[in-house]
Protein backbone atom coordinates (compact mmCIF):
# COMPACT_ATOMS: atom_id res chain seq x y z
CA UNK A 1 0.00 0.00 0.00
CA UNK A 2 3.13 2.35 -0.29
CA UNK A 3 1.91 3.21 -3.62
CA UNK A 4 -1.14 4.81 -2.04
CA UNK A 5 0.67 7.48 0.30
CA UNK A 6 2.84 8.38 -2.73
CA UNK A 7 -0.93 8.71 -5.17
CA UNK A 8 -1.43 11.17 -2.42
CA UNK A 9 1.64 12.87 -2.79
CA UNK A 10 0.63 13.49 -6.34
CA UNK A 11 -2.67 14.76 -5.19
CA UNK A 12 -1.00 17.49 -3.29
CA UNK A 13 -1.39 15.94 0.50
CA UNK A 14 2.20 17.12 1.15
CA UNK A 15 3.38 14.12 2.87
CA UNK A 16 6.92 14.58 3.64
CA UNK A 17 9.82 12.48 3.87
CA UNK A 18 8.78 12.25 7.53
CA UNK A 19 5.86 10.99 7.12
CA UNK A 20 7.07 7.75 5.17
CA UNK A 21 9.68 7.49 7.92
CA UNK A 22 6.89 7.33 10.60
CA UNK A 23 4.91 4.96 8.05
CA UNK A 24 8.13 2.81 8.07
CA UNK A 25 8.52 2.47 11.28
CA UNK A 26 5.25 1.62 12.27
CA UNK A 27 5.18 -0.86 9.56
CA UNK A 28 8.63 -2.53 11.31
CA UNK A 29 7.19 -2.32 14.69
CA UNK A 30 4.01 -4.11 13.72
CA UNK A 31 5.35 -6.71 11.81
CA UNK A 32 8.61 -7.58 14.41
CA UNK A 33 6.89 -6.89 17.65
CA UNK A 34 3.20 -7.34 17.01
CA UNK A 35 2.20 -9.76 14.43
CA UNK A 36 4.18 -12.83 16.65
CA UNK A 37 1.59 -13.85 19.33
CA UNK A 38 -1.14 -11.58 18.33
CA UNK A 39 -3.34 -14.61 17.73
CA UNK A 40 -2.54 -15.99 21.02
CA UNK A 41 -3.11 -12.35 22.89
CA UNK A 42 -6.59 -12.35 20.90
CA UNK A 43 -7.61 -15.89 22.42
CA UNK A 44 -6.61 -15.39 25.91
CA UNK A 45 -7.15 -11.93 25.84
CA UNK A 46 -3.52 -10.88 27.25
CA UNK A 47 -2.89 -7.22 27.59
CA UNK A 48 0.45 -6.74 25.52
CA UNK A 49 2.16 -5.33 28.35
CA UNK A 50 5.59 -5.42 26.21
CA UNK A 51 4.70 -4.27 23.34
CA UNK A 52 2.85 -1.24 24.99
CA UNK A 53 5.84 -0.40 26.50
CA UNK A 54 7.66 -0.81 23.22
CA UNK A 55 5.41 1.46 22.00
CA UNK A 56 6.24 4.45 24.55
CA UNK A 57 9.93 3.39 23.95
CA UNK A 58 9.58 4.37 19.84
CA UNK A 59 6.97 7.38 20.55
CA UNK A 60 4.18 5.76 19.26
CA UNK A 61 2.32 6.58 22.74
CA UNK A 62 2.39 10.90 22.91
CA UNK A 63 3.42 11.20 18.82
CA UNK A 64 1.22 14.83 19.01
CA UNK A 65 2.43 16.24 22.48
CA UNK A 66 4.66 18.70 21.86
CA UNK A 67 8.44 17.74 23.22
CA UNK A 68 8.50 20.45 25.85
CA UNK A 69 5.65 17.49 27.31
CA UNK A 70 7.88 14.53 26.10
CA UNK A 71 6.19 13.85 23.00
CA UNK A 72 7.53 13.40 19.61
CA UNK A 73 5.68 17.24 18.43
CA UNK A 74 4.25 15.25 15.46
CA UNK A 75 1.23 16.52 13.24
CA UNK A 76 -1.99 14.19 12.78
CA UNK A 77 -1.38 12.82 9.42
CA UNK A 78 1.62 11.31 10.89
CA UNK A 79 -0.86 9.64 13.88
CA UNK A 80 -3.00 8.45 11.29
CA UNK A 81 -0.46 6.69 9.36
CA UNK A 82 1.25 5.11 12.26
CA UNK A 83 -2.27 3.65 13.51
CA UNK A 84 -3.12 2.73 10.00
CA UNK A 85 -0.07 0.80 9.90
CA UNK A 86 -0.08 -0.31 13.51
CA UNK A 87 -4.07 -1.54 12.77
CA UNK A 88 -3.35 -3.75 9.39
CA UNK A 89 -1.60 -6.21 12.02
CA UNK A 90 -2.91 -5.50 15.50
CA UNK A 91 -6.33 -3.31 16.37
CA UNK A 92 -6.18 -4.19 19.99
CA UNK A 93 -2.80 -2.26 20.14
CA UNK A 94 -4.15 0.60 17.91
CA UNK A 95 -6.80 1.51 20.51
CA UNK A 96 -4.84 1.12 23.46
CA UNK A 97 -2.48 3.72 21.47
CA UNK A 98 -5.26 5.87 20.19
CA UNK A 99 -7.33 6.33 23.06
CA UNK A 100 -3.81 7.47 25.05
CA UNK A 101 -3.09 9.54 21.90
CA UNK A 102 -6.03 11.41 20.93
CA UNK A 103 -8.24 11.13 23.84
CA UNK A 104 -6.09 11.34 26.79
CA UNK A 105 -3.03 13.50 25.75
CA UNK A 106 -4.72 15.32 23.37
CA UNK A 107 -7.39 16.39 25.77
CA UNK A 108 -4.59 17.46 28.48
CA UNK A 109 -2.63 19.26 26.41
CA UNK A 110 -5.29 21.43 24.66
CA UNK A 111 -7.13 22.72 28.16
CA UNK A 112 -5.23 21.46 31.09
CA UNK A 113 -3.35 23.73 32.88
CA UNK A 114 0.41 23.99 32.89
CA UNK A 115 0.66 21.87 36.33
CA UNK A 116 -1.66 19.06 35.28
CA UNK A 117 0.27 19.21 31.76
CA UNK A 118 3.84 18.55 33.98
CA UNK A 119 2.47 16.32 36.14
CA UNK A 120 0.58 13.69 33.79
CA UNK A 121 1.07 14.09 30.49
CA UNK A 122 5.09 14.34 30.67
CA UNK A 123 4.34 10.76 31.64
CA UNK A 124 1.52 9.84 29.70
CA UNK A 125 3.56 10.87 25.97
CA UNK A 126 6.40 8.82 27.27
CA UNK A 127 4.44 5.88 28.15
CA UNK A 128 5.47 5.93 31.54
CA UNK A 129 1.74 5.82 32.64
CA UNK A 130 -1.31 4.93 30.06
CA UNK A 131 -4.70 7.25 30.64
CA UNK A 132 -8.65 6.23 30.28
CA UNK A 133 -11.35 8.18 28.70
CA UNK A 134 -14.19 8.13 31.07
CA UNK A 135 -17.56 9.25 29.60
CA UNK A 136 -19.73 5.81 28.68
CA UNK A 137 -21.99 4.94 31.12
CA UNK A 138 -24.68 1.84 31.37
CA UNK A 139 -27.53 4.21 30.42
CA UNK A 140 -25.63 7.08 28.56
CA UNK A 141 -23.53 5.82 25.39
CA UNK A 142 -24.72 7.63 22.19
CA UNK A 143 -26.86 10.10 24.63
CA UNK A 144 -23.83 10.91 26.46
CA UNK A 145 -25.27 14.42 27.72
CA UNK A 146 -27.18 12.55 30.20
CA UNK A 147 -24.58 11.47 33.06
CA UNK A 148 -25.84 9.73 36.07
CA UNK A 149 -22.06 9.88 37.39
CA UNK A 150 -22.19 12.34 39.73
CA UNK A 151 -18.82 15.19 40.91
CA UNK A 152 -20.08 16.96 43.92
CA UNK A 153 -18.73 20.47 44.73
CA UNK A 154 -17.39 20.48 48.24
CA UNK A 155 -15.22 23.59 47.78
CA UNK A 156 -11.57 22.83 47.43
CA UNK A 157 -12.92 19.16 46.22
CA UNK A 158 -14.85 16.98 44.37
CA UNK A 159 -16.39 13.90 45.21
CA UNK A 160 -17.16 11.73 42.42
CA UNK A 161 -20.08 8.50 42.67
CA UNK A 162 -21.09 6.42 39.66
CA UNK A 163 -20.62 3.54 37.44
CA UNK A 164 -18.28 3.91 33.90
CA UNK A 165 -18.68 1.67 31.11
CA UNK A 166 -16.61 -0.04 28.55
CA UNK A 167 -13.57 1.94 29.45
CA UNK A 168 -10.50 0.91 27.31
CA UNK A 169 -7.35 1.04 29.05
CA UNK A 170 -9.55 0.59 32.21
CA UNK A 171 -7.45 -1.56 34.35
CA UNK A 172 -3.90 -0.77 32.60
CA UNK A 173 -4.22 2.74 32.91
CA UNK A 174 -2.45 5.03 35.57
CA UNK A 175 -5.14 7.95 35.16
CA UNK A 176 -8.76 8.81 34.41
CA UNK A 177 -10.54 11.89 32.71
CA UNK A 178 -13.89 11.16 33.99
CA UNK A 179 -16.65 13.26 33.17
CA UNK A 180 -19.35 13.56 35.51
CA UNK A 181 -22.41 16.05 36.55
CA UNK A 182 -21.89 18.92 38.85
CA UNK A 183 -24.62 21.06 38.40
CA UNK A 184 -27.54 18.73 37.00
CA UNK A 185 -29.88 21.50 36.39
CA UNK A 186 -27.40 23.10 33.98
CA UNK A 187 -27.48 20.19 32.18
CA UNK A 188 -24.90 19.71 30.13
CA UNK A 189 -23.93 23.44 30.79
CA UNK A 190 -22.66 21.52 33.98
CA UNK A 191 -20.97 18.62 33.83
CA UNK A 192 -17.03 18.97 34.44
CA UNK A 193 -14.29 16.50 33.60
CA UNK A 194 -11.81 15.66 36.08
CA UNK A 195 -8.12 13.62 36.49
CA UNK A 196 -8.47 10.46 38.52
CA UNK A 197 -5.50 9.30 40.17
CA UNK A 198 -5.90 4.99 40.16
CA UNK A 199 -5.63 4.17 43.70
CA UNK A 200 -7.45 7.10 45.32
CA UNK A 201 -9.45 5.87 47.62
CA UNK A 202 -13.06 4.22 46.40
CA UNK A 203 -12.17 4.63 42.83
CA UNK A 204 -12.45 0.55 41.76
CA UNK A 205 -11.75 -0.85 38.40
CA UNK A 206 -14.67 -3.36 37.98
CA UNK A 207 -15.56 -6.20 35.34
CA UNK A 208 -13.58 -6.81 32.41
CA UNK A 209 -15.56 -6.82 29.43
CA UNK A 210 -15.07 -11.00 27.58
CA UNK A 211 -15.66 -9.46 24.45
CA UNK A 212 -15.64 -9.87 20.19
CA UNK A 213 -13.33 -7.68 19.09
CA UNK A 214 -10.20 -6.38 20.16
CA UNK A 215 -9.81 -8.76 22.51
CA UNK A 216 -6.14 -7.75 23.72
CA UNK A 217 -7.09 -4.38 24.41
CA UNK A 218 -8.33 -4.34 28.76
CA UNK A 219 -12.13 -2.97 28.79
CA UNK A 220 -13.33 -2.61 32.35
CA UNK A 221 -15.94 -0.78 34.43
CA UNK A 222 -14.97 1.45 36.29
CA UNK A 223 -16.52 2.12 39.93
CA UNK A 224 -16.68 5.64 41.94
CA UNK A 225 -17.54 5.34 44.93
CA UNK A 226 -17.13 9.01 46.94
CA UNK A 227 -13.76 9.42 45.64
CA UNK A 228 -12.56 13.00 46.45
CA UNK A 229 -10.59 14.72 44.11
CA UNK A 230 -8.59 17.80 44.87
CA UNK A 231 -10.43 20.69 42.61
CA UNK A 232 -7.39 21.27 41.09
CA UNK A 233 -7.54 18.36 38.93
CA UNK A 234 -10.43 19.76 36.88
CA UNK A 235 -10.07 20.33 33.39
CA UNK A 236 -11.32 23.91 32.01
CA UNK A 237 -13.75 25.93 34.01
CA UNK A 238 -16.53 24.99 35.50
CA UNK A 239 -18.80 23.19 33.62
CA UNK A 240 -16.32 22.70 30.84
CA UNK A 241 -16.54 18.95 30.60
CA UNK A 242 -19.20 18.22 28.36
CA UNK A 243 -17.77 20.14 25.72
CA UNK A 244 -14.44 18.76 26.63
CA UNK A 245 -15.02 15.96 25.69
CA UNK A 246 -16.97 16.63 22.45
CA UNK A 247 -14.24 18.31 21.51
CA UNK A 248 -11.80 16.02 22.55
CA UNK A 249 -14.03 13.25 20.25
CA UNK A 250 -13.85 15.15 17.15
CA UNK A 251 -9.82 14.51 17.06
CA UNK A 252 -10.38 10.72 18.67
CA UNK A 253 -12.58 9.82 15.79
CA UNK A 254 -9.75 10.48 13.22
CA UNK A 255 -7.91 8.07 14.96
CA UNK A 256 -10.58 5.26 15.33
CA UNK A 257 -10.61 6.44 11.81
CA UNK A 258 -7.04 5.35 10.72
CA UNK A 259 -7.66 2.25 12.86
CA UNK A 260 -10.87 1.10 11.04
CA UNK A 261 -8.89 2.17 7.55
CA UNK A 262 -5.71 -0.07 9.17
CA UNK A 263 -8.36 -2.76 9.71
CA UNK A 264 -9.69 -2.90 6.41
CA UNK A 265 -6.12 -2.45 4.58
CA UNK A 266 -4.32 -5.03 6.60
CA UNK A 267 -7.09 -7.68 5.73
CA UNK A 268 -7.34 -6.68 2.01
CA UNK A 269 -3.52 -7.55 1.79
CA UNK A 270 -3.77 -10.53 3.10
CA UNK A 271 -6.87 -11.64 0.61
CA UNK A 272 -4.38 -10.21 -1.76
CA UNK A 273 -1.62 -12.64 -1.62
CA UNK A 274 -3.70 -15.38 -0.85
CA UNK A 275 -5.51 -14.98 -3.49
CA UNK A 276 -2.37 -15.22 -5.77
CA UNK A 277 -1.21 -18.42 -4.32
CA UNK A 278 -4.70 -20.24 -3.72
CA UNK A 279 -5.14 -22.40 -6.81
CA UNK A 280 -8.95 -23.53 -7.82
CA UNK A 281 -10.42 -24.87 -11.02
CA UNK A 282 -6.72 -25.33 -12.20
CA UNK A 283 -5.67 -21.41 -11.88
CA UNK A 284 -4.73 -18.95 -9.21
CA UNK A 285 -8.34 -17.54 -8.04
CA UNK A 286 -6.93 -14.42 -8.40
CA UNK A 287 -7.18 -14.90 -12.03
CA UNK A 288 -11.27 -15.66 -11.80
CA UNK A 289 -12.89 -12.57 -11.63
CA UNK A 290 -15.20 -13.35 -9.44
CA UNK A 291 -12.46 -12.64 -6.87
CA UNK A 292 -10.67 -9.90 -8.86
CA UNK A 293 -13.70 -7.69 -8.50
CA UNK A 294 -14.06 -8.01 -5.18
CA UNK A 295 -10.32 -7.29 -4.76
CA UNK A 296 -10.67 -4.07 -7.14
CA UNK A 297 -13.62 -2.99 -5.11
CA UNK A 298 -11.86 -3.19 -1.55
CA UNK A 299 -8.74 -1.84 -2.78
CA UNK A 300 -10.74 1.55 -4.58
CA UNK A 301 -13.22 1.86 -1.29
CA UNK A 302 -9.92 1.55 1.01
CA UNK A 303 -8.09 4.02 -1.29
CA UNK A 304 -11.05 6.65 -0.64
CA UNK A 305 -11.01 5.85 2.86
CA UNK A 306 -7.66 6.92 3.15
CA UNK A 307 -8.33 10.12 1.07
CA UNK A 308 -10.90 11.07 4.23
CA UNK A 309 -8.41 10.22 7.16
CA UNK A 310 -5.57 12.40 5.22
CA UNK A 311 -8.19 15.09 4.55
CA UNK A 312 -9.46 15.39 8.59
CA UNK A 313 -5.91 15.25 9.86
CA UNK A 314 -4.69 17.63 7.55
CA UNK A 315 -7.76 20.18 8.51
CA UNK A 316 -7.09 19.50 12.22
CA UNK A 317 -3.27 20.22 11.62
CA UNK A 318 -4.62 23.35 9.69
CA UNK A 319 -6.33 24.31 12.46
CA UNK A 320 -9.35 24.35 10.39
CA UNK A 321 -12.76 23.03 11.30
CA UNK A 322 -12.22 19.39 10.93
CA UNK A 323 -15.78 18.20 12.90
CA UNK A 324 -17.33 16.86 9.62
CA UNK A 325 -14.32 15.48 7.89
CA UNK A 326 -13.39 13.35 11.38
CA UNK A 327 -16.79 12.22 11.43
CA UNK A 328 -17.40 11.32 7.50
CA UNK A 329 -14.14 10.10 7.73
CA UNK A 330 -15.24 7.44 10.78
CA UNK A 331 -18.44 6.74 9.30
CA UNK A 332 -17.05 5.24 5.98
CA UNK A 333 -13.69 3.54 7.17
CA UNK A 334 -15.37 1.69 9.97
CA UNK A 335 -18.12 0.56 7.64
CA UNK A 336 -15.71 -0.37 4.71
CA UNK A 337 -13.69 -2.15 7.44
CA UNK A 338 -16.56 -4.52 8.36
CA UNK A 339 -17.50 -4.98 5.05
CA UNK A 340 -13.74 -5.49 3.68
CA UNK A 341 -12.48 -8.05 5.91
CA UNK A 342 -16.04 -9.67 5.82
CA UNK A 343 -15.04 -10.11 1.79
CA UNK A 344 -11.63 -11.17 2.90
CA UNK A 345 -13.17 -14.02 5.14
CA UNK A 346 -14.64 -14.61 1.78
CA UNK A 347 -12.02 -14.92 -0.30
CA UNK A 348 -10.25 -17.07 2.01
CA UNK A 349 -12.93 -19.56 1.84
CA UNK A 350 -12.89 -22.05 4.61
CA UNK A 351 -9.13 -20.87 5.70
CA UNK A 352 -10.84 -17.64 6.60
CA UNK A 353 -12.82 -18.95 8.69
CA UNK A 354 -10.01 -20.44 11.11
CA UNK A 355 -7.41 -18.18 13.14
CA UNK A 356 -4.70 -19.09 11.87
CA UNK A 357 -4.77 -16.93 8.93
CA UNK A 358 -5.90 -13.90 10.73
CA UNK A 359 -8.80 -12.46 8.81
CA UNK A 360 -11.38 -13.66 10.44
CA UNK A 361 -9.86 -11.59 14.05
CA UNK A 362 -10.00 -8.72 11.24
CA UNK A 363 -13.53 -8.85 10.82
CA UNK A 364 -14.12 -9.45 14.17
CA UNK A 365 -11.99 -6.10 15.33
CA UNK A 366 -13.75 -4.02 12.40
CA UNK A 367 -17.13 -4.36 14.31
CA UNK A 368 -16.45 -2.06 17.50
CA UNK A 369 -15.22 0.62 14.80
CA UNK A 370 -18.71 1.23 13.76
CA UNK A 371 -19.52 1.55 17.77
CA UNK A 372 -16.54 3.36 19.67
CA UNK A 373 -16.16 6.95 20.05
CA UNK A 374 -19.71 7.43 18.43
CA UNK A 375 -21.78 4.76 16.62
CA UNK A 376 -22.33 5.27 13.05
CA UNK A 377 -25.93 6.88 13.54
CA UNK A 378 -24.04 9.44 15.80
CA UNK A 379 -21.32 10.25 12.79
CA UNK A 380 -24.46 10.61 10.82
CA UNK A 381 -26.01 13.12 13.01
CA UNK A 382 -22.62 14.64 13.62
CA UNK A 383 -22.41 15.11 9.30
CA UNK A 384 -25.98 16.26 9.09
CA UNK A 385 -25.92 18.94 11.72
CA UNK A 386 -22.79 20.36 9.75
CA UNK A 387 -24.31 20.22 6.68
CA UNK A 388 -27.01 23.39 8.11
CA UNK A 389 -24.82 24.73 10.24
N1 LIG B 1 -17.63 19.42 19.04
C1 LIG B 1 -17.65 20.40 19.98
N2 LIG B 1 -18.74 20.67 20.71
C2 LIG B 1 -19.84 19.92 20.48
C3 LIG B 1 -19.88 18.89 19.52
C4 LIG B 1 -18.70 18.67 18.78
N3 LIG B 1 -18.64 17.69 17.85
N4 LIG B 1 -21.10 18.33 19.53
C5 LIG B 1 -21.81 18.96 20.44
N5 LIG B 1 -21.06 19.93 21.03
C6 LIG B 1 -21.46 20.85 22.08
C7 LIG B 1 -22.57 21.78 21.58
O1 LIG B 1 -22.04 22.95 21.00
C8 LIG B 1 -23.33 22.07 22.86
O2 LIG B 1 -22.66 23.05 23.61
P1 LIG B 1 -23.36 24.49 23.91
O3 LIG B 1 -24.76 24.23 24.35
O4 LIG B 1 -22.51 25.07 24.99
O5 LIG B 1 -23.29 25.23 22.64
C9 LIG B 1 -23.17 20.78 23.66
O6 LIG B 1 -22.03 20.11 23.14
C10 LIG B 1 -24.39 19.90 23.59
O7 LIG B 1 -24.60 19.61 22.24
P2 LIG B 1 -25.99 19.11 21.66
O8 LIG B 1 -27.09 20.00 22.14
O9 LIG B 1 -25.81 18.95 20.21
O10 LIG B 1 -26.16 17.70 22.41
P3 LIG B 1 -27.00 16.45 21.97
O11 LIG B 1 -27.30 15.72 23.22
O12 LIG B 1 -28.12 16.82 21.07
O13 LIG B 1 -26.00 15.59 21.03
C11 LIG B 1 -24.11 14.19 20.57
C12 LIG B 1 -24.68 15.40 21.30
C13 LIG B 1 -23.41 14.67 19.31
C14 LIG B 1 -25.14 13.15 20.19
C15 LIG B 1 -23.12 13.62 21.61
O14 LIG B 1 -23.84 13.19 22.75
C16 LIG B 1 -22.25 12.53 21.10
O15 LIG B 1 -21.28 12.78 20.40
N6 LIG B 1 -22.55 11.25 21.47
C17 LIG B 1 -21.68 10.15 21.22
C18 LIG B 1 -20.77 9.93 22.40
C19 LIG B 1 -19.50 9.23 22.04
O16 LIG B 1 -18.90 9.46 21.01
N7 LIG B 1 -19.03 8.37 22.96
C20 LIG B 1 -17.79 7.73 22.79
C21 LIG B 1 -17.31 7.22 24.12
S1 LIG B 1 -15.57 7.37 24.30
C22 LIG B 1 -14.90 5.97 23.60
O17 LIG B 1 -15.55 5.24 22.91
C23 LIG B 1 -13.46 5.82 23.84
C24 LIG B 1 -12.96 4.43 23.66
O18 LIG B 1 -12.97 3.67 24.59
C25 LIG B 1 -12.36 4.00 22.39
Amino acid sequence: MTSAIQDLQGLNFNLSEEHLAVQEAARDFAQTELLPGVIDRDNAQQFPTEQVKRMGELGFLGMMVSPEYGGGGMDTVSYAIAIEEISKIDASASVIMSVNNSLVCYGLEAFGTEEQKQKYLTKLASGAMLGAFCLSEPEAGSDATSQSTTADDKGDHYVINGTKNWITNGGSSGVALVIAQTDREKKHRGINCLIVEKGTPGFVVGKKEDKLGIRASDTHSLLFTDVKVPKENRIGEDGFGFKFAMSTLNGGRIGIAAQALGIAAGAYELALKYSQERKAFGKAIFEHQAIQFKLAEMATKIEAARLLVYKAARLKDEQKDYVQAAAMAKLYASEIAMWATTEAVQIHGGYGFVKEFHVERCMRDAKITQIYEGTSEIQKLVIARELIR
